[in-house]
């Protein structure tokens, strides 16, 4: 049976069975000593030329290569004691050693930090870089607080439902990533921006509580908060005014520092608000860091930002949406919408939570009657048949019995980032892409063959095409 290492501490005096990667090994004369590590934690094993066949094997193992030790778990003498080490007090001597993978020299160091290492290196070998112990750590845990949020919304009565990611232009505001059918020549999916629509669409459903850890795909260039493809902690309930929305989030993100992050100190609770006004007045930007103390490294000061313009003019001179085609504006506001005037100063229901100087969620109570989100669309010059190509089924759905609603979206890995006190999303990300949005490990995006170009009816300008 298989003893994990983290475990060792409880097993003095016994004989165990570990299994898991050479950290390093030292020569010291006639003892070797190798550092075996799993995923719970690091030992270390000494190899002595008693025995013999375990203590030549031991002299030809290379770090990375992959082990099954059996051994006895002894206690270190006192002053040999690493009190740092989560198994500083003991030692296995090693039995005998099954070299169940050998590996070749790594082309990166996993056991240091990996922040010196080129990062091309480091995307290209992830499988290596994600040994080190800094992103087993990230990644761990953005699975533990992935699942507390999930467990925090379904006690709250939430349904976790995915939607689809073969779908069309979802309209929040960037280039679409597109599909070509193989069914319909000439026809394309879009991958979804986010699941703004559906989630809508399940109140109209009659869900009421929805929320998904969605994934969503921007065709825009990549920085240290922005990757192609992200993870949104997505949401969305019916019959509710911005305080209940901004509530139930406000108390997942609370409950979530705490359980996992004791050490963090949330600058205020309430997170205090602003309005967009406010915020640009006082800090020059609509996602203000307002920590009083900008060396402490465990200080998350969220805030929220609210009343922020509903319409901004285009390079063109036209209207546009600030943050999204469906949100609603202020009670206060509707009058001026449902009469087209006034524009400017017609504010939205957005409400934005920043930490720490990021957008690290937004949201807003939406047009839930069909004549609010038609003006909107109006008032952006949008024809009839635009409005009907791209917002009918909308409308549509709106017409049979919508319940008012509204939700919000987390940026989960900016989160994560942030928690985890990492400079960019890529360091929590598993296979995170590069600036240009490369997968330098699966050599993504690639060209493909020319029968399935002809079977999509698609042909590439030569010009183009390497
Ligand atoms: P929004 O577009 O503001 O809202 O997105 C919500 C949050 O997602 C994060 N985010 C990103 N994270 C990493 N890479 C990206 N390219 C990226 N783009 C956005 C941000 C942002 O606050 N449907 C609405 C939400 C709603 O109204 O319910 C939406 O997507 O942290």
């Amino acid at each position: 049976m298989r003893t994990y290492i983290k475990d060792l501490a409880g097993k003095v005096g016994e004989e165990v069975v570990v299994k898991g990667w050479v950290d390093i090994r030292r020569d010291h004369g006639k003892l070797i000593f190798i550092d075996l590590r799993d995923m719970s934690g690091k030992v270390q094993m000494v190899a002595l030329p008693n025995h013999k066949e375990a203590h030549e094997l031991a002299n030809t193992v290379r770090p990375e290569w992959v082990l099954e030790v059996s051994g006895k778990v002894n206690a270190r003498p006192e002053k040999m004691i690493n009190k740092d080490e989560v198994n500083g007090a003991v030692e296995i001597e090693v039995l005998n050693i099954v070299v169940l993978n050998e590996a070749q020299t790594p082309p990166l160091d996993v056991r240091s930090d990996g922040k010196d290492i080129n990062e091309e290196v480091r995307l290209t070998y992830r499988y290596l870089d994600l040994r080190r112990p800094r992103m087993q750590k990230n990644i761990r845990n953005r699975s533990l607080v992935m699942t507390y949020v999930r467990n925090f919304f379904t006690a709250e009565g939430f349904t976790e439902v995915e939607t689809p990611n073969l779908t069309t232009a979802t309209a929040e505001g960037s280039r679409d990533f597109i599909v070509p059918s193989r069914v319909m020549p000439g026809n394309f999916y879009a991958l979804p921006q986010s699941p703004q629509q559906y989630k809508q669409l399940l109140m109209a459903a009659g869900m009421e509580k929805y929320f998904q850890f969605a994934r969503c795909y921007r065709d825009e260039d990549s920085r240290g908060d922005r990757q192609p493809e992200f993870t949104q902690m997505d949401m969305e309930m019916s019959f509710v005014k911005r305080e209940d929305v901004m509530d139930v989030n406000e108390r997942a993100l609370i409950a979530l520092v705490q359980k996992y992050y004791p050490e963090k100190k949330i600058q205020a609770i309430p997170f205090p608000r602003l309005t967009y006004k406010e915020a640009m007045e006082k800090y020059g930007c609509d996602k203000p860091d307002i920590r009083e103390d900008k060396n402490n490294p465990d200080l998350l000061a969220f805030c929220w930002v609210v009343d922020f313009p509903m319409f901004e003019k285009t390079d063109k001179g036209d209207w546009t949406f600030t943050h999204n085609p469906f949100s609603s504006p202020t009670p206060e506001s509707m009058p001026d919408l449902m009469e087209k005037k006034n524009i400017e100063n017609i504010l939205t229901t957005q409400y934005d939570v920043a930490l720490n100087g990021y957008e690290v969620g937004g949201g807003s109570i939406r047009n839930h009657r069909p004549e609010a989100l038609r003006k909107v669309l109006e008032i952006m010059n949008f024809n009839d048949e635009k409005i009907e190509r791209e917002y009918g089924h909308m409308l549509k759905s709106f017409s049979f019995g919508v319940p008012p609603h509204g939700g919000m979206a987390w940026g989960f890995d900016r989160l994560m980032m942030l928690l985890q006190n990492e400079p960019n999303i890529r360091e929590v990300i598993a296979f995170a892409k590069t600036g240009e949005g490369a997968d330098l490990m699966m050599r993504a995006p690639g060209i493909i063959k020319d029968e399935q170009l002809l079977e999509l009816g698609i042909s590439v300008n030569k010009k183009i095409k390497k």
